[in-house]
């Protein structure tokens, strides 16, 4: 990567790195990054290397002496680099493909040099006050009304499952104070989510000490959306049963089809049960941002939480995951402790960071955010999110238009699940299906073998299907082209 490693540059024995070092190798380090995306086409997206192959080309115990950074940069090229598997590759089409860009990188880059622990007002003015602006910022661009707050965590699995902990704590049991265990007078709680709903809601509610019996799995229509009169249905039954119905998790852009849930018609059963009404838009959400996509937020604006990934759509780093609350004062009743010694004479008047989760120092991570939304500005990350969904379309007309494939789910957003569906005649039933299943899983490894794209996969009504996710901001026509091409390679090479 850099200068001769076998320089003998090393640390001072005491102190940092001295601020001409630091200058010379940060100028490296930049056009290093600037490089890499300018070649990242050249590398593999998915990491060819076997388990262990990094371990066992590390020493198993650390330097006794300090070394040079040239030395450990050059590592960095020689042993690091091979064993990514490329995320900010464009052909990355695998889970929900996302990006960083070169704003969020820069608020990295910052963050960690002011390396501010964002807890109370008063360690971290700057983000606390940054964080409030830029999320009500990002609030308007999204069409969500002002009653909604925002607030930062690592992860939408930790959003949600301090939404669902707000949620709890609305419902009055004092379970704060005297907990869940050993108690005779608590009911069963239950939380109820569609059947397409992420895994990050079943271990929020394991988490919480709820038990996964707390979960009521609810059925999707053809759509994989939640279909609302099994909803109602299941909350009736469970009134009559004694069960203690207090939130609904609805999704906006699901994992395996981001099919969006029908948000308006489960508002009015929440209503009626005065219950929770959580919705992941994780993925989906950003959407929003694109003026004529406003409606996959429909009814929201009666949600009592929300969540949303910038670090899935929204250009950012990994990891920023924003939570709007219509109740902070429930979040706060259920998280805050102020020991004495983190008391400040103004904790009454500001907001600090520590009242509001499990954590106490947090990241600053509003600063990424907030350069990215300045740099490309409400138009331009809407372009981009509108390419990426007419990117999807051109796929999708693809599969439709070929006899050998088929799409599996509607696209609403920039995630096409397909699959290949090749006849042969006379071939039926189970031994079709079992076919079908073995050689799109074929497929997928073929062109992920390749190194020049990455697919995924789920299973939609037992049948492996295939993914294809766009959300990386350097994708174009020719990549979504070229992934089509391998596909159709790989489908002539297993077929003949
Ligand atoms: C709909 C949905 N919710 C939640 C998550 C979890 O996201 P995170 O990795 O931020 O916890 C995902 C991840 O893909 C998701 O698709």
């Amino acid at each position: 990567m850099l200068e001769d490693p076998n320089t003998n540059e090393c640390p001072p024995p005491l102190g940092d790195m001295s601020a001409e070092e630091f200058r010379r190798y940060g100028h490296e380090l930049i056009d290093w990054i600037a490089d890499y995306f300018d070649h990242i086409e050249d590398f593999p997206v998915l990491a060819q290397i076997e388990p262990g192959d990094l371990k066992s080309q590390l020493p198993s115990t650390p330097p006794e002496q300090g070394e040079s950074m040239a030395a450990i940069l050059a590592d960095v090229d020689r042993l690091i680099v091979p064993a990514l598997t490329h995320w900010s590759h464009p052909s990355f089409f695998a889970y929900f493909a996302t990006s960083t860009s070169a704003p969020g990188i820069f608020g990295e880059l910052l963050s960690a040099a002011f390396d501010v622990k964002s807890m109370l007002w008063r360690t971290s003015p700057a983000s606390t006050e940054l964080e409030e602006v830029t999320l009500d910022w990002l609030r308007q661009m999204l069409g969500l009304d002002a009653g909604l707050s925002g607030f930062i965590y690592d992860t939408a699995s930790v959003s949600s499952m301090h939404a669902i902990a707000a949620a709890r704590e609305g419902v009055e049991l004092r379970i704060r104070e005297e907990g869940m265990s050993g108690r005779s007078d608590l009911p069963l709680l239950r939380v109820y989510a569609s059947e397409q709903a992420h895994s990050s809601i079943d271990k929020g509610i394991i988490t919480l000490g709820l038990g996964q019996r707390s979960l009521r799995k609810i059925t999707t229509d053809k759509d994989f959306r939640m279909d609302p009169k099994a909803l109602a249905d299941a909350i009736d039954e469970d009134k009559r049963n004694g069960i203690l119905p207090f939130c609904v998790v609805a999704t906006v852009g699901t994992t395996s089809t981001s099919s969006i849930d029908p948000v308006p018609d489960i508002v009015p059963i929440c209503e009626k049960h005065a219950m929770w009404l959580h919705v992941d838009a994780a993925y989906g959400g950003s959407a929003a941002i694109v003026p004529e996509m406003r409606h996959v937020l429909e009814g929201c604006h009666r949600a009592d939480s929300l969540v949303l990934n910038p670090h899935k759509w929204l250009f950012t780093p990994f990891d920023l995951s924003v939570l709007y609350c219509r109740h902070l004062d429930l979040l706060r009743r259920a998280f805050s402790l102020v020991p004495e010694y983190l008391r400040t004479p103004e904790q009454e008047k500001v907001r600090s960071g520590s009242d509001y989760g499990v954590q106490l120092g947090r990241r600053f991570r509003a600063l990424k955010l907030w350069m990215i939304i300045r740099y490309f500005g409400h138009e331009g990350l809407a372009a981009r999110i509108r390419e990426h969904c007419r990117l999807a379309q051109v796929f999708a007309s693809w599969i439709e238009a070929s006899p050998d494939w088929e799409l599996m789910a509607p696209t609403p957003f920039a995630l096409v699940c397909f699959r290949a569906c090749p006849k042969i005649d006379g071939e039926r039933g189970e031994v079709r299906a079992k076919r079908l299943d073995g050689l799109n899983e074929a497929i997928m490894h073929g062109v992920n073998a390749t190194g020049k794209a990455l697919l995924s996969h789920t299973k939609l009504n037992d049948k492996l299907t295939l993914r294809l996710s766009i959300g990386n901001i350097r994708t174009t026509e020719k990549h979504v082209t070229q992934v089509w091409d391998l596909l159709n390679e790989q489908l002539k090479k297993l077929t003949g």
